[in-house]
């Protein structure tokens, strides 16, 4: 059929038009496109613009069934310098198109194209509880999904984001983020915890001023430097008077944790528009995912929560999650049985008669577990061999573990060992069999740290040697629990097996390798509890905590110091994690520190206790007293560590005076620990008044150690604890008190 010409305009033009049409109604679609989540006491919103930029609408105190939030827009060029992709807000932005700010996903293509524009393409789910959105790119076939879901209890949501590449040709991912967040404009103060070893948990409050502050780690693992967690508070006040960050129990604050164990990255950013974005995911710093067609790149997940009951809701609200969502045993996890173990006492120097002997004296004060700590296996005398070696030392357990093993069963405990799969020594069988499995840049020095090297566990072999001998040490041995020790950080991470452009993925598989070896050993053995332990507090994340029932929380067991590490872990952490040992006074660590066994039993009480003192050393009095406070510690237990926490004083900043409480879920209960510190000029403990108790309820005082100052009743209503209070007759250097509260009617 011939068209003339004439017909032929106008059906171009009906072309044209229904094209525009279409897009028209598909934008004004795209724009009533909202996607909300509600949960506990937060809402979610976003929404995608007339361009199909997907855009973050709404984060914060949780809106009516019925409340509808604006529209996602795009915002106009307000100066040459500002470009409209760096002044609308992305929810997850690629880089391209002028984005100046912090992108969540950079790539560069094998022509050498870096442009990256994402477009919201449809939802892959929609219900109240999880959202899945896909993303293209403008012209590439480079997809994204996000992943949303929302606790209905804590409204924490969980993000993450799966990045598909469908082109022909393999792609290189530099940065990919699990998640930007987006915070209305206000001032606000950013919380946040660094350390080092033996120095883990400091937390640092800073106001977010312009620019961006990152916390990361580049060392392969979580890191002591840093840890992946951070709370925003909303400053209020003004000008004049100055802003007032919200405070422990009130107030706006937004936080998140991100769910990965390799090197990470959390940048906070205040942009030109006096937003505040977090960014976080895999740490872009020497990242480089090469993406062939049809393969996937899954990020970590990066949980986020809202609390309007400031800090210390916002770390009530982590806790219950961890419990119920992450922790290997969620939603029920039981209490971390209390554990003995040798470290400090022995070191390496563990034989068969030394355990049996400890393990007597253990079993006496009511300890539950024994656990036996490095020097046990290969030819391990000191830290300079054996770690790879991972057989029994003939000389010190000439009859294998089971003579110890049965001796620890027959005295009522269960079986702990000690481990450190992802190391090798130079000096070790494995080693001279396997030189090439370690971490390396051929032709390159190796670094060293306690002498020893890492395995590179993203090899297959590695990972398979690694999970076949954790295996059979425990179908050959009645072994309950695991401390799973990693004791140095990366460095020459070369992986000189694959091709060179696929190296850089050793910062995704060696993760990934060793969660699925921790998943399978789980599944092999489903009795089987782990510790997460890396020199103490450098392996805590809520991507480890999938895989491992507790953690070591430092090496650092100096019982004053650990009042504040103990108050900086439980910011982003449970109690029911964090692992507290009493050991020996005078304390190693800080010029020989003198405490008393109470102060130490106390300290260590706040969490999950175990005791790692020379119990060859203690005196009868040191037994029963031990006795009493594990049986009192036994007794309050699942309060202290699934118990609602109130951080009453803070031990920070040189504080003379500190105290928790913690109240059980049903309000029955309440555990108060408190502590002098180091007084000056006579003054006297503040004045204790307690939170979350049932005013109506009476609750009976008992004291676990200490005593009340003249005129406390025995017997008061939650009303009279909470806005009476009580006083404390405390005083000196290094004084502690407990009590309990129980409700009596
Ligand atoms: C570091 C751990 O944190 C310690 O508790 C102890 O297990 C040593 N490693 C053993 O080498």
């Amino acid at each position: 059929m011939k068209i003339s010409r004439k017909i032929r305009l106008s059906y171009s033009a009906f072309l044209i038009l229904s094209l525009t049409l279409l897009a028209a109604a598909r934008s004004k679609a795209q724009t009533a496109e909202v996607f909300r989540l509600d949960g506990g006491n937060s809402t979610y919103a976003l929404g995608v613009n007339e361009h199909g930029e997907l855009q973050p609408l709404y984060w914060g105190g949780r809106l009516g069934p019925h409340d509808t939030v604006p529209a996602a827009r795009s915002f106009p060029e307000k100066a040459s310098f500002d470009s409209p992709y760096t002044t609308t807000p992305e929810e997850y932005a690629g880089w391209g198109a002028g984005l100046f700010t912090e992108p969540a996903l950079k790539i560069t293509f094998a022509d050498g194209n870096r442009d990256l524009v994402l477009h919201f393409v449809r939802a892959t789910q929609n219900s109240p509880e999880a959202v899945g959105l896909l993303l293209k790119d403008i012209s590439r076939e480079i997809y994204v999904t996000l992943r949303y879901s929302i606790d209905p209890d804590t409204g924490i949501l969980a993000r993450s984001a799966d990045i598909e590449n469908r082109e022909k040709q393999p792609v290189v991912i530099e940065q990919a983020a699990a998640a930007q967040w987006t915070l209305p404009p206000a001032r606000y103060t950013l919380s946040y915890l660094t350390g080092r070893w033996a120095g883990e948990w400091t937390l640092n409050q800073e106001p977010i001023l312009g620019g961006a502050r990152v916390i990361e780690s580049r060392r392969g693992t979580t890191g002591h430097q840093a840890n992946p967690w951070f709370a925003i508070s909303r400053d209020s006040g003004s000008l004049a008077t100055g802003p007032f960050a919200a405070g422990e129990e009130n107030g706006e604050v937004w936080f998140g944790a991100l769910a990965w164990s390799g090197s990470w990255r959390i940048t906070v950013e205040h942009t030109q528009l006096d937003t505040v974005r977090v960014t976080g995911g895999f740490n872009p710093f020497d990242f480089g995912y090469k993406l062939k067609p049809g393969e996937h790149l899954e990020t970590p997940v990066f949980y986020g929560g809202y609390s309007d009951h400031g800090l210390g809701g916002a770390s009530r609200l982590l806790h219950h999650f961890e419990i119920a969502h992450i922790l290997p045993e969620a939603p029920d996890p039981k209490p971390r049985p209390v554990i003995y173990n040798s470290w400090e006492a022995t070191e390496f120097r563990v034989d068969e008669a030394g355990q049996m002997a400890l393990a007597e004296k253990a079993a006496s004060i009511g300890v539950d577990r024994f656990v036996m700590d490095d020097g046990w296996f290969g030819q391990r005398k000191d830290d300079h061999a054996g770690l790879g070696d991972w057989y029994v030392n003939q000389e010190k357990f000439p009859h294998g573990l089971k003579p110890l093993i049965d001796k620890v069963h027959s005295l009522g405990m269960d079986f702990g060992l000690w481990v450190e799969p992802e190391m090798v020594n130079p000096n070790s069988d494995l080693y001279r069999k396997h030189p090439d499995w370690v971490l390396n840049f051929p032709g390159r020095p190796r670094s060293e740290s306690r002498n020893q090297l890492v395995l590179n566990l993203a090899r297959p072999d590695v990972r398979d040697y690694v999970e076949g001998f954790l295996d059979k040490l425990l179908t050959e041995n009645d072994i309950a629990f695991l401390k799973w020790d990693y004791n140095r950080n990366w460095s020459e991470p070369g992986w000189d097996q694959v091709p060179v452009e696929e190296q850089k993925r050793v910062y995704v598989e060696f993760i990934r390798n060793l969660y699925s070896i921790l998943a399978d050993l789980r599944k092999k053995h489903p009795r089987i509890e782990i510790e997460s332990c890396s020199g103490g507090g450098g392996r805590v994340d809520l991507g480890i905590l999938r895989y491992t029932d507790e953690v070591w929380t430092s090496d650092n067991t100096d019982p004053f110091d650990r009042l504040s590490m103990q108050d900086g872990f439980t910011y982003a952490y449970t109690p029911q994690i964090m692992m507290a040992w009493v050991t020996d006074s005078p304390h190693w660590l800080n010029n020989k520190r003198v405490t008393s066994l109470a102060y130490r039993m106390l300290s260590a009480m706040q969490g999950s206790l175990g005791i790692g003192a020379n119990l060859n050393q203690w005196t009868a009095e040191d037994f029963a007293a031990a006795k009493r406070l594990i049986a009192a510690y036994h007794s309050v237990q699942r309060t202290i560590v699934r118990g609602d926490l109130y951080r009453l004083i803070s031990p920070r900043e040189g504080s003379e005076f500190s105290a928790t409480e913690t109240v059980a879920a049903d309000k029955n209960q309440a555990v108060v620990f408190a502590f002098a510190n180091a007084t000056q000029e006579g003054r006297g403990f503040p004045l204790l008044q307690l939170h979350g108790l049932d005013p109506n309820a009476e609750y009976k005082l008992s004291w676990i150690a200490g005593q009340a100052s003249p005129g406390t009743p025995d017997t008061a209503s939650g009303a009279w604890w909470m806005h009476h209070g009580l006083e404390l007759d405390l005083r000196g250097d290094f004084q502690p008190a407990a009590f309990r509260l129980d409700r009596s009617r």
